[in-house]
């Protein structure tokens, strides 16, 4: 009876894997090899750029514009969030493939990772309460100005702000978050009074957030592009090719289009 039921157990074992690997090679076209991963770094709370969506998916911009590419790179994208301050690193140590999270190029980052063709623009601007008697960016570097200006860790708006501070150009004083959000909540409570971020999110947050509003004086104009580990020129240069395309086909505008309007 024993012997009995190890066989049929056995078969039905035997069975099972078997059709399993059935199903999986009809689906895969008689390929069974998983897709190798592309590992995206990026810190997915910068909408319309990189954002968490009701449903708990990653949306935005660039988590479209990534899974575009890995599609044709033939590679699974996974989708690694962290915080803003660690996508960079992230990247440079080989822990993730690319970092893609709305990031500016600029000569400092070039010298941990490289840079692939710009597929974005983004524009620096200030985010004010509606009452505030900041009126445009001059006000903050005006003489004896003592505002809290807040910013994301690590960002250009961050290291604008600062350098402007230590060369002693404005008398105001920074505020990190780690996230963007927190600082938008921090301007809404009143613990500082302005937020230097880029535009696009800037217009999220003012639309999700009553009483804010963005200043009309732009503060600095930026690229932004996906970044790789230094040595990794072959996957430079095939997303490079792959962003070209998505160019020429009119996708990435298409993708572009559907945050923005
Ligand atoms: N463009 C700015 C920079 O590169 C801000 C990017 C912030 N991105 C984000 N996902 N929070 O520093």
């Amino acid at each position: 009876m024993k012997r009995f039921l190890s066989v049929i157990m056995a078969a039905v074992l035997a069975f099972g894997v078997f059709s399993l690997a059935g199903c999986g090679s009809k689906e895969n076209t008689g390929d069974n090899k998983a897709k190798e991963k592309l590992v995206l770094a990026t810190s997915a709370d910068f909408p319309p750029y990189e954002f968490i969506g009701d449903d708990g998916d990653y949306k935005g911009i660039d988590i479209e514009i990534a899974q575009l590419i890995a599609e044709k790179l033939g590679r699974e994208l996974q989708v690694e969030n962290m915080n803003f301050n660690s996508v960079i690193n992230s990247v440079q140590g080989g822990k993730a493939d690319m970092g893609m999270s709305g990031i500016t190029v600029t000569e400092d980052r070039k010298k941990n990772v490289d840079f692939t063709d710009s597929y974005a623009t983004g524009v620096q601007v200030i985010i004010v309460k509606n009452d505030s008697e900041i009126k445009s960016v001059d006000d903050l570097y005006a003489e004896g100005a003592s505002y809290k200006i807040g910013v994301q860790l690590s960002t250009t708006g961050d290291i604008y702000i600062k350098d402007d501070i230590d060369g002693k150009k404005m008398s105001c004083s920074v505020e990190e978050y780690t996230v963007a959000a927190d600082a938008v909540a921090a301007l809404k409570a009143g613990k500082i009074d302005c937020v230097v971020i880029d535009n696009e999110p800037a217009k999220s947050f003012v639309a999700a957030n009553d009483g804010l509003k963005i200043l009309e004086t732009e503060y600095v104009t930026e690229d932004y592009a996906i970044c790789v580990a230094k040595d990794n020129t072959e996957l430079l240069a095939d997303i490079n090719k792959a962003l070209s395309e998505l160019k020429a086909s009119g996708e990435l505008q298409k993708v572009v289009d559907s945050y923005i309007k």
